[in-house]
């Protein structure tokens, strides 16, 4: 038994909450949306009373405080010794993934992208007027992707200034080797891209594999490289607004700032409140969370495989989020949304919003407690097996 009870079922509805409460119906079971049902670390709630328990809410900067405790857990988790002066800060990645674009980029630039792929990618590409390339990752006949190097390097031309990378990578579940991360790495210098590297998913690792962010390979790739992390999915505080970006090139890191300044997006009290909780008293908290999710990993991927093998899993090598090949079902797109909506009353996320091509896939997220991890299993067993497929 550890210290943590991640079975414990909280009932997040009448909250506001985007994955429960946004279904239309409250007979859906939500395993969409990257968000887990797990209480937060006792640690992060503790403080945020502590800061609560003040009751002047007013401006707050980025202290030396909050700044320590990303320095020393980018160091501990990852390995990368960074310095506090190479920090910026946004409200989320998303929004840091598209103030990195409109910093270094010009409109009509292109930036390349492996799919499938977070949708926001696309349009923190296409909604700030730049192009997008599409390299398509390679999957096995095991449905394990891997990068297609070759046809990644042919599509680079001129015009194409940023290489924008997912790692650990969602959907596809893979966290990216030391070997193909320096392949990348070479690509990048070869023809002097800058890379941004979102890296929210970082503390997802499971075990036999090792998050490397692609800056910590070399001064070159530091000096080309916007790495993007936070806590929100680590320690379950989306709702919280707070993320960091990492730039140790001062004219990147300048560019950046210089479109973060226009916004004026100010602090977030409780953001920082938690986020130095978390990266200083709950690390504990995540070790066993891990070991959770992985045991909830092996489950779900052997129950997909001995009681719905119309559906095709492999298991990710990090992140909550399960890629399910559904092309057995026969239906696509928002068909199959729609069946497992209608059918099973579980929502996940339709495939083809991470490329247009994977219409017969659907992500399903591992993150709760593993009862509601069943039910939800089951449900779409239950509903696989009456459509007679
Ligand atoms: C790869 C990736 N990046 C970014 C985000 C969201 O980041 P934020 O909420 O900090 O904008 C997610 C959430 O699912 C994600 O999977």
């Amino acid at each position: 038994m550890g210290n943590y009870n991640f079975d414990a079922i909280i009932d997040r509805r009448g909250t506001d909450c985007l994955k429960w409460d946004s279904n239309g119906s409250p007979d859906i079971h939500p395993m969409w949306v990257a968000d887990m049902d797990f209480a937060v670390a006792p640690q992060i709630q503790k403080a945020m009373e502590k800061r609560l328990s003040n009751p002047v809410y007013g401006y707050t900067f980025h202290g030396e405080g909050l700044i320590n405790s990303i320095v020393s857990w980018v160091g501990r988790r990852y390995g990368w010794e960074i310095s506090g002066e190479w920090l910026a800060f946004s409200p989320g990645v998303v929004p840091a993934l598209s103030m990195s674009i409109l910093a270094l980029t010009n409109p009509g630039d292109r930036v390349l992208i492996m799919t499938p792929v977070y949708r926001p990618f696309y349009n923190s590409i296409r909604e700030n007027g730049r192009v997008i390339i599409d390299n398509p990752l390679l999957k096995d006949e095991n449905g394990r992707y891997s990068i297609d190097f070759d046809l990644l390097e042919s599509q680079i031309d001129s015009r194409c200034k940023v290489m924008m990378m997912c790692n650990p990578h969602n959907p596809a579940g893979r966290v990216w080797t030391l070997e193909e991360l320096q392949r990348l790495a070479d690509i990048a210098k070869r023809h002097d891209l800058i890379v941004i590297s979102d890296e929210i998913h970082a503390d997802f690792i499971y075990s036999g594999h090792k998050h490397i962010s692609i800056a910590s390979l070399s001064e070159d790739m530091m000096q080309r490289t916007i790495t993007a992390y936070a806590p929100s999915k680590t320690f379950n505080l989306a709702g919280l607004c707070q993320s960091y970006v990492v730039i140790p090139n001062k004219r990147l890191r300048d560019a950046f700032m210089g479109v973060y300044d226009a916004l004026d997006l100010g602090s977030n009290i409780f953001g920082m409140t938690a986020l130095t909780a978390a990266y200083n008293e709950a690390e504990d908290w995540l070790d066993e969370l891990l070991s959770y999710l992985e045991a909830n990993r092996d489950y779900a991927v052997n129950y997909i495989r001995e009681n719905i093998p119309q559906i095709k899993v492999y298991p990710p090598d990090g992140t909550y989020l399960l890629w399910l090949d559904c092309s057995a079902l026969g239906l696509e797109k928002e068909d199959l949304n729609r069946f497992f909506l209608e059918q099973a009353h579980v929502r996940m996320n339709a495939g083809y919003r991470f490329a247009d091509r994977c219409g017969s896939f659907m992500r399903l997220n591992i993150g709760c407690p593993r009862s509601m991890l069943t039910e939800g299993l089951e449900r779409i067993r239950t509903a696989v097996s009456n459509s007679k497929i």
